[in-house]
């Protein structure tokens, strides 16, 4: 009788603690319901000043290293906003926003990058850039070809609306709005590893970073992610050929280094179609300039070549760089020629934490809803994004910007003249940033 007593007893005190437990989950729930029903308003309210923004920002690109104007835009836009701490110059131009919540949490970063490209746009809109410049000793036009316009434009309605709910946000909230993610000029550095030299990471101690891309081939109102190797690695290569300067009426008596140069470039091909292993991860070898000589009649001393290297596994990425030196150095050698074969290490592959993105995706497809939110293949293009990711976890995601009823096909690719973003997800992207901040709290 005793012994029953008890059991009945400690039942019925376990059923209370579950009870209270399950209760206190529902209620933290819902209050993060609540709040982000709040933030889901003022999001759409926030549309057309993101528009405003990105417009203003689009008309007025500037070059990696070179956000001036932008960096100011977005620093009195987030002292305004009365946040924290607003670092400025941060790798040259960055800026670092510090949001403290008025409840304990993580310390989570979001990051916008800001540069445009040398490319002269050729899209009719009424906001289209006119803004020349001069690079790489030639003349261009500049344009936010990467629509990275949007993602200032984005992070700034963001940092906007949150810190109105400042009290009730949980943890730390570091903005990065990083320069030169498409690469510093020559003879400078910058980007992502830069900011984190300055300690972008550092104070306060960032645990996880989020980052979005919108893409100009997924249509509005969708979201791509992929778990591990999301965008490639990308690696520099530069060939310099030497031969032996002639007559171009003689060349038995010198070494053409142009045809050399064209027996390499048709060697390299061979390195991703023959000697890399497809069935397990992709490869890319691109050669995109080839120089040498001045005129018809004279084969010359010396040609040069550069190139790009892509891989979504690192140890593909090695074997690919082995391969590229030896066949470059043997043709060479067939010929009497000399080469000097040169990989520049970039950005390493982007890569997913694979237990973060489990965790989060869900919050994509509560923002998006389950049916707009899909796996993507992998990515053959770079982001310096995945330097942020061989420190601390992070999860970088697509966000769709190609109106709804084109052809992804026919849709302008990035880093074209023609590069066209629908501004109808710029409010799920909005969502997606303020969503993921409360759930990465309170699923830690
Ligand atoms: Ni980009």
């Amino acid at each position: 009788m005793k012994n029953q007593l008890t059991f009945f007893s400690k039942t019925l005190f376990f059923t209370a603690i579950l009870l209270f437990l399950n209760q206190n989950l529902t209620a933290q729930s819902d209050k993060n319901a609540a709040l982000k029903a709040k933030l889901d308003k003022m999001a759409v309210a926030i549309e057309p000043k993101v528009v405003a923004w990105r417009r203003d920002l689009h008309q007025n690109p500037e070059l990696s290293n070179r956000e001036f104007k932008t960096a100011e835009k977005v620093a009195k836009h987030l002292r305004d906003l009365k946040f924290d701490e607003v670092k400025t110059g941060v790798a040259k131009t960055g800026v670092v926003g510090i949001l403290r919540g008025g409840k304990p949490g993580p310390v989570v970063a979001l990051r916008a990058d800001m540069d445009a490209l040398p490319v002269a746009e050729r899209v009719n809109i009424p906001f289209k850039s006119t803004v020349k410049t001069t690079f790489n000793d030639m003349e261009t036009g500049v344009m936010h070809a990467c629509g990275h316009d949007t993602h200032v434009a984005i992070l700034m309605g963001t940092a906007e609306i949150l810190s109105q709910v400042k009290s009730e946000l949980p943890g730390t909230i570091v903005f990065i709005f990083q320069p030169a993610e498409e690469g510093a000029p020559k003879g400078e550095t910058g980007g992502a590893g830069d900011m984190i030299k300055e300690g972008v990471l550092d104070n306060p101690k960032v645990e996880t970073i989020f980052g979005l891309h919108i893409n100009s081939q997924t249509p509005v109102g969708s979201i791509r992610y992929r778990p591990g190797g999301t965008m490639a690695s990308s690696d520099r290569l530069s060939i310099k050929i030497k031969g032996k300067q002639t007559h171009g009426a003689n060349p038995w008596s010198g070494v053409d280094p142009i045809v050399v140069g064209s027996q390499i470039i048709m060697g390299l091909q061979t390195v991703v179609s023959r000697m890399t292993p497809l069935n397990e991860s992709a490869a890319v070898v691109t050669i995109g300039s080839f120089h040498a000589g001045i005129r018809g009649n004279i084969i010359p001393e010396t040609a040069t070549m550069e190139g790009t290297i892509r891989a979504l596994d690192p140890k593909i990425q090695k074997q690919v760089h082995e391969n590229i030196k030896r066949v470059v150095q043997n043709i060479a050698a067939s010929a009497g020629a000399e080469a000097v074969c040169e990989i520049e290490i970039g950005n390493p592959v982007t890569f997913n934490n694979p237990e973060l993105t489990k965790k989060m995706y869900p919050t994509l497809e509560e923002v998006a809803g389950e049916d707009n939110v899909r796996v993507s293949v992998p990515a053959t293009g770079a982001e310096d994004f995945a330097l942020y990711q061989e420190k601390i976890p992070g999860f970088f995601y697509f966000l769709g910007g190609m109106p709804k009823d084109k052809n992804p096909l026919e849709a302008a690719a990035h880093h074209t003249p023609d590069f066209y973003i629908d501004e109808g997800g710029f409010t799920i992207g909005v969502k997606s940033f303020c969503h993921l901040i409360l759930d990465y709290a309170a699923k830690k």
